[in-house]
């Protein structure tokens, strides 16, 4: 198969670009005058939301060059600078990438007790945070052992096989946008089943769980709780809001009891003295937030359900992802493997991350070197090192699998391949091998399916 072959761009800067980025550059390198403190809040919040849609900051980096200012950080883009980011201890405040956390809501400070929330969490080794320690928590009760023997067990592969025939019976009804959409069936259906079982222990068949489970994380949307903004929803108790805090409980206590945590230890040291309530508050946010979300993405767009972006002054939405799901080899572990990096390579379910300056540092910013203050937001765009022209070349925004160093410099979970300094995602390998055996299962009967009909 040809790579889709695309021409290069040279976008000017918007009058509205070079406005923002000016603004910004100088109310961040000037925090406590009071212009800064009334309108960066608000940039911040409405740019947050929009650059997560990834042609924004690709676009931003077109027009800009590779160090601007976007939702009230500066977002430093060149490869180099992401990859020793990224593989560093790191200051943390109440982002998601670019996008606003709720600091009132993150799971402990909702109470009034300390804050647990990974994401927000300083590395010792950068402020002093708990995150190792916490983080250290999580991974021996949950990312373990007895995980990796559940996902390979005979239950992880019925629900696989599941998922098949839900896929092949909604195509057949012309109706996918039903499986990946509704969530008690098809792909969200699934996936709450299968995470659960996989990294607590639950049942899968257990339909009052489930469906607490269910409705919390999707059918409420749950998630949007930890944002900026979604105190308006819970006060005016819109979209059924009000009720949210309730329904944390109740997933939290489901959590707090799974089989994963039978033999919690508390007030281990090693473990932030962290009790089982604040684990199991801790997970919901999590799995809210990750868990659901990233496998949800990458399997829409690996499926050819979503497009991938239409990166400005290229063909990437052109793109047919399934025209190479179909052509796979499926007995071929590794090809699939490469075959979802690239997928989330040129789709990042996960765009950005962030950190905070520790120390004062220079950059070169809307034309002029510029000096930021030690707790300047750094955006780290790991989308933007994903399509990095310097890095993968001129068919960056082409797909192909086969690229070079695709494995060991993938960005997209928080990392560059395998390296990191204590907080690439957990759940990578999880999501990565459950990802190649729906490519592989799903696959399959979507081959027979699809020869039977002609
Ligand atoms: C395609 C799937 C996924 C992608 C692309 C992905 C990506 C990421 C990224 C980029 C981060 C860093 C966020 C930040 O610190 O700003 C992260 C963190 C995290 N992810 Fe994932 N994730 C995926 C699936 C999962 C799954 C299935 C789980 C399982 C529960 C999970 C659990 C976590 C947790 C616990 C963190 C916080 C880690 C920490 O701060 O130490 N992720 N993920």
């Amino acid at each position: 198969m040809q790579p889709t072959t695309t021409p290069q761009t040279d976008l000017q800067p918007s009058l509205l670009d070079t406005a923002l980025n000016q603004f910004q550059a100088w109310a961040i390198e000037n925090p406590h005058n009071l212009v800064s403190r009334m309108f960066l809040p608000i940039i911040s919040f409405g740019e947050g939301i929009i650059a997560n849609n990834p042609p924004y900051l690709d676009a931003k980096r077109q027009a800009l060059g590779s160090s601007f200012c976007c939702a009230g950080q500066v977002v430093l883009a060149d490869f180099e600078t992401l990859e020793t980011a990224l593989t560093s201890p790191q200051a943390r405040d109440w982002r998601l990438g670019a996008t606003m956390l709720s600091a009132t809501h993150g799971p402990g400070v909702d109470k009034g007790q300390r804050n647990v929330f990974l994401i927000s969490l300083s590395d010792a080794a950068a402020g002093g945070g708990n995150h190792d320690v916490f983080r250290q928590c999580v991974d021996d009760y949950f990312f373990n052992e007895q995980m990796i023997i559940r996902q390979n067990d005979q239950v992880a592969k019925q629900l696989v096989n599941k998922l098949a025939s839900d896929y092949v019976d909604r195509l057949s009804h012309n109706a996918l946008e039903e499986f990946f959409n509704n969530d008690q069936l098809g792909w969200k259906a699934f996936l709450v089943r299968y995470i659960h079982y996989v990294i607590f222990g639950i049942n899968p068949n257990d339909q009052e769980k489930i469906a607490i489970i269910t409705n919390f994380h999707y059918t409420q949307k749950g998630t949007l709780y930890y944002f900026a903004g979604s105190s308006l929803l819970k006060n005016l108790n819109l979209l059924g809001f009000g009720k949210i805090p309730e329904l944390i409980e109740q997933v939290a206590t489901i959590y707090e009891n799974s089989p994963a945590l039978a033999n919690f230890q508390e007030n281990n040291p090693k473990h932030g003295k962290m009790t089982r309530q604040e684990l199991g508050k801790l997970m919901v946010s999590l799995i809210s937030i990750a868990g659901l979300q990233g496998p949800l993405h990458l399997g829409r767009t690996a499926m050819g359900y979503q497009l991938l972006p239409a990166y400005k002054g290229h063909q990437t939405s052109k793109i047919d992802v399934k025209d190479y799901w179909d052509k796979l080899d499926l007995n071929d572990h590794p090809s699939i493997k490469l075959f979802l990096l690239e997928c989330a390579r040129l789709f990042t379910p996960v765009s950005a991350s962030h950190r905070v300056a520790t120390e004062p540092f220079t950059a070169r910013v809307g034309g002029k070197m510029r000096t930021f203050p030690t707790g300047t937001k750094i955006l780290i765009p790991m989308l933007l090192g994903m399509l990095s022209e310097d890095f993968w070349g001129a068919t960056t925004y082409e797909f192909n699998p086969q690229r070079e160093n695709l494995c060991p410099f993938h960005m997209g979970f928080n990392s560059v391949g395998d390296r990191h300094a204590g907080r690439i995602c957990p759940g990578k390998d999880l999501a990565l091998k459950m990802l190649t055996d729906v490519i592989i299962t799903v696959g399959k009967a979507r081959r027979s399916y699809l020869s039977q009909k002609t």
